[in-house]
């Protein structure tokens, strides 16, 4: 790990780089495997724990960096209490080391969305990782007419790239519309809140051209199928689930 900005206290930004080498090739919304030895105590395969190998607990991160950047990947990692992988990557500090495969994988990508089309993007949570990666990637090249990205988190310290993504607005090919659900109400916050049901419910306001549109969704399953039965008609879904 080269790098780790914490968001709150359970919401980290990290940053892992091979110990030798470029990162692994990757196009935007793909996923890297990540792992730490096994504990002893953890059940497994009989074969496995026969045998000397290490085995590793091994978990799915989506890319939020750019294939741009061959030196490292970034990833947002949320904490969850009772899981098996994240409360042991909460103490590493800058320079501890991890398992990471060396291939990325996933079909969560832009590879069937045409050069020109509108996409509509709708993350929750750490859902916006996949959809960073292609900002970052493609944001003021023309491989989009407008990218439109709704993010919904519970409270404004979750909004990571905030800063990031309202500069890249002014590039006039992307539009942020951020949304807050559980803020509180005396807080600074003068933007949107609500779930994105309440944004997908005035389409015209979103100005898109349905012949050409590419919808998004990712990640909780319960707002993928909510926002699925909203749109449908209006294009072509893609979904990425992390469980
Ligand atoms: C394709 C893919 C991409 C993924 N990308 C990311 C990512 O970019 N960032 C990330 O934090 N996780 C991501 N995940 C989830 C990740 O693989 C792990 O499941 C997660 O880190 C929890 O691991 P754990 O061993 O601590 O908990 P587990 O023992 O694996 O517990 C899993 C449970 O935790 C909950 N959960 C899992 N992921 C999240 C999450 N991100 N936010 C809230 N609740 C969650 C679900 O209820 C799930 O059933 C992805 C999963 C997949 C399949
Ligand atoms: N983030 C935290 O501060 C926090 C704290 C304690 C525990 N947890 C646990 O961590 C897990 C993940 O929390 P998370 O906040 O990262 O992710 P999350 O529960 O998926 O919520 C992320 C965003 O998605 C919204 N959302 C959820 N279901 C939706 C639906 N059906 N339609 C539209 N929007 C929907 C949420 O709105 P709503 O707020 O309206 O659901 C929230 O704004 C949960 O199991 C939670 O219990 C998180």
């Amino acid at each position: 790990m080269t790098a780790r900005r914490d968001l709150t206290p359970s919401l980290i930004v990290v940053r892992i780089q091979p110990e030798q080498g470029s990162v692994p090739p990757f196009v935007p919304g793909q996923f890297i495997n990540l792992g730490l030895p096994a504990p002893a105590d953890e059940p497994g395969p009989l074969a496995a724990r026969r045998s000397n190998r290490v085995r590793l607990t091994r978990r799915a991160y989506s890319i939020a960096s750019s294939p741009r950047n061959a030196d490292h990947l970034e990833l947002l990692v949320a904490l969850v209490q009772d899981g098996k992988l994240t409360p042991r990557l909460w103490p590493l500090d800058v320079g501890s080391r991890l398992w990471m495969d060396n291939e990325a994988k996933g079909s969560f990508t832009l590879n069937d969305v045409p050069e020109g089309a509108d996409i509509l993007a709708v993350a929750s949570g750490t859902g916006i990782a996949p959809f960073m990666s292609m900002l970052r990637c493609h944001a003021g090249t023309g491989r989009w007419r407008t990218f439109i990205l709704m993010h919904s988190v519970r409270t404004a310290a979750e909004l990571a790239y905030r800063d990031e993504l309202e500069n890249m607005v002014h590039g006039g090919d992307v539009v942020y519309l951020p949304t807050l659900t559980r803020e509180p109400a005396d807080s600074p916050w003068t933007g949107r809140r609500g779930r994105v049901q309440l944004m997908l419910a005035d389409r015209d306001a979103l100005n898109i051209v349905p012949s050409s549109l590419h919808i998004l969704l990712c990640v909780n399953p319960t707002m993928i199928e909510d926002v699925t039965s909203i749109v449908q008609g209006w294009g072509t879904v893609h979904t990425e689930r992390y469980w």
